[in-house]
């Protein structure tokens, strides 16, 4: 397969855990015989310094033009305490999310059995969690009707959702739900918010067209407390975007490390790949920031163009480096704790 890829490596470690994942791609397609082609694109604060925005239209039409965006990070923390700064790195990624129509944000957490130690969690409540989440990605609060009044002391903004935004998302919630087994859990506060009620009343509706699945609808107050508890109760999980942003970060202190969980952002073609972490500035350029999260959502990239064994390839090579102690300080506890760049190589050495 030949395939074109967009590089947006990003700011703080985003270059560097990038350099990993294209290091072991690299060494899929040799192995696979496909024909990668890189397409470097600026992002974030790197994009701001360089252009003055966060995400240029070269950018867009790289992305754009790609079959697929691999994605580093972005933010930097001179912007994180200035309320006034007028252009942000996040502004760029939610706008290539929306003008790229990446409306569903797939983000599993599952537990690596060599690492189960790591969580805070106790081990006979997170052992076997296998569940992912479908996070809406292009609507609500993110993008709602925002502003102040009243000279500026008040502020607000809305959560709006059409009908239709709910069902293209659910749809994806349903036929995930059906590949795995079979339970979906709709998520929202339909006890309070207007919005709540539109998507349960439009999942609702939709039930009758997977007569496979089934469906089971909580409050997010309640999954929040839920999802530390029980892991294992959950399955697939679609939910709304500001929903959808706090109970992943929250779900992936399952599996112990954010450096170890990897997201897709889909739509109706292009899809981004890109780990949930942050740029981690204070350790941008040393070569210490675990790649793993990286690499893995390069194989959820492999896995969406339906080349499984690549993206097994890949799993399995991470899962040996986990158990053969190639990792980076965040795993090492006490032992020798590897360079970014020397995971890397590894992984690409053993595929
Ligand atoms: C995420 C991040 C982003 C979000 C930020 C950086 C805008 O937290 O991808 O979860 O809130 O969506
Ligand atoms: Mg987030």
């Amino acid at each position: 397969m030949k395939l074109n890829i967009a590089l947006l490596a990003g700011d703080g470690i985003g270059p560097e855990v990038i350099d990993q994942a294209v290091k072991v791609c690299n060494a899929v397609a040799e192995k696979y015989q496909h024909e990668l082609h890189w397409k470097p694109a600026l992002t974030g604060a790197a994009a701001i310094d360089a252009v003055g925005d966060p995400y240029p239209e070269e950018t867009h039409e790289i992305c754009a033009g790609s079959d697929a965006v691999l994605f580093g990070a972005i933010g930097h923390p001179r912007f994180d305490n200035d309320p006034s700064a007028k252009v942000r790195p996040e502004q760029g990624l939610l706008r290539m999310r929306q003008k790229l129509g990446l409306f569903a944000n797939v983000r599993p957490t599952f537990t690596f059995p060599s690492l189960i130690d790591k969580s805070p969690l106790k081990r006979e409540r997170i052992e076997g969690t296998d569940l992912v989440f479908l996070r809406e990605l292009t609507g609500g609060i993110y993008f709602g009707k925002r502003g102040r009044e009243d000279n500026g002391d008040t502020a607000f903004d809305t959560c709006t959702y059409t009908r239709k935004e709910v069902q293209r998302l659910a749809k994806k919630g349903f036929e995930m739900a059906m590949k795995r087994s079979g339970k979906l859990c709709c998520v929202d506060k339909a006890n309070v918010l207007e919005s709540s009620r539109l998507w349960r009343e439009t999942v609702q509706a939709m039930e009758k067209d997977y007569p496979e699945v089934t469906v089971s609808y909580e409050f997010v107050d309640a999954v929040a407390m839920r999802l530390v508890q029980w892991p294992n109760a959950y399955d697939v999980l679609i939910t709304e975007n500001l929903f959808g942003d706090i109970l992943t970060d929250e779900a992936s202190v399952i599996s112990g490390s954010m450096g170890l969980m990897p997201s897709a952002s889909i739509g109706d073609s292009i899809g981004l790949y890109e780990p949930i972490h942050g740029s981690y500035p204070q350790a941008a350029g040393k070569d210490v920031a675990n790649p793993l999260a990286t690499v893995l959502s390069a194989a959820m990239m492999f896995e969406d163009f339906d080349l499984m064994d690549e993206a097994s390839a890949i799993r399995n090579v991470v899962n040996r480096s986990l158990s053969e102690g190639i990792v980076t300080e965040d795993l090492a506890e006490g032992g020798k704790a590897f360079k970014t760049s020397e995971v890397g190589d590894w992984l690409a050495e053993h595929l």
